[in-house]
């Protein structure tokens, strides 16, 4: 390997765990995501992603998860040509890449400052993408961003490592931010929080997770009245589920309150 990376702190450093996630995907037989970037950029660390001992099932939830919020992002900046894409712990993730926004669209990954130096090592440049690095917590770094353009923001994997205080500020002070926008990320149950903390694949952000979870979807609508929630994707409900995963999809399907304690896609509008 010839890049040397900044040096990451445990935080940042849970990133690898879903670039490894959507490079495994990438090479297993039936690849859900079909994100190409992510073995590369794998590849091109000698990162080892065997330590996380990822098994098929996190493996296809890490994809799915990301290919619905690629979905809902698709479909918000084509039907927003001017719009100002935010994806918020963009950690090493390609999702402009694989989306291709139209040039109107400027695309941000907010990440912090070692990330975004990452990303420009590794990550090839897009005309319309700008990397801001700064910690999501600082009240400033909206400051670079335009005010004036609808917003489309995403963010995958970063909501379990935010207190509920910090994720009510974030979200209040974006809404404020722009005249009008969409919200979508993949929402922690309290159930997927605890799981997180436990399960032997995700020990090694066990302890930086803050987020207790919540298992309402219109809990956000009550901590900023100006969100509506417009769909709740269950992931269990998804078509594309392999078959070994089928039947126990199939059987917790049926309940909302199981599908919840699952992995879900939240898309709020403001
Ligand atoms: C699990 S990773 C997800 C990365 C990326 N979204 C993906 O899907 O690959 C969480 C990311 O959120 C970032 N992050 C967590 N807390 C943050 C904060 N307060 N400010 C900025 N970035 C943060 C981390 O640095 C990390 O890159």
């Amino acid at each position: 390997m010839d890049i040397t990376l900044p040096a990451f702190t445990p935080l940042q450093e849970s990133l690898f765990l879903m670039l490894c996630g959507r490079a495994l995907d990438y090479r297993s037989p039936h690849s859900i995501l079909s994100d190409m970037m992510a073995d590369e950029i794998v590849r091109k660390l000698g990162y080892d992603c065997d330590k996380f001992r990822l098994s098929a099932s996190p493996i296809f939830n890490i994809a799915l998860r990301a290919k619905k919020l690629e979905e809902v992002a698709l479909k918000l900046v084509t039907s927003h040509p001017n719009a100002v894409t935010l994806d918020l712990g963009a950690g090493l993730d390609t999702q402009i890449l694989r989306i291709a926004p139209p040039p109107t669209v400027d695309w941000y990954d907010i990440d912090f400052p070692e990330v975004i130096t990452a990303r420009q090592q590794l990550i090839p440049d897009s005309a319309n993408a700008h990397g801001v690095g700064t910690d999501l917590a600082d009240p400033n770094w909206l400051d670079a961003i335009p005010t004036d353009r609808p917003a489309v923001i995403v963010a995958d994997g970063l909501l379990a490592f935010l207190t509920q205080e910090d994720m009510i500020s974030l979200l209040n002070r974006l809404t404020n931010h722009f005249p009008s926008g969409e919200v979508a990320f993949n929402g922690y149950s309290r159930f997927a929080i605890w799981a997180a903390k436990h399960y032997r694949g995700t020990q090694s952000v066990a302890d930086l997770i803050k987020s207790p979870g919540f298992d309402d979807p219109r809990e956000p609508e009550r901590w900023n009245p100006s969100l509506k929630l417009v769909e709740e994707i269950l992931l269990t409900r998804e078509p594309e589920f392999p078959p070994v995963l089928r039947l126990a999809n199939r059987l917790s399907a049926h309940s909302e309150a199981l599908s919840r304690r699952g992995t879900t896609v939240l898309h709020y509008r403001f």
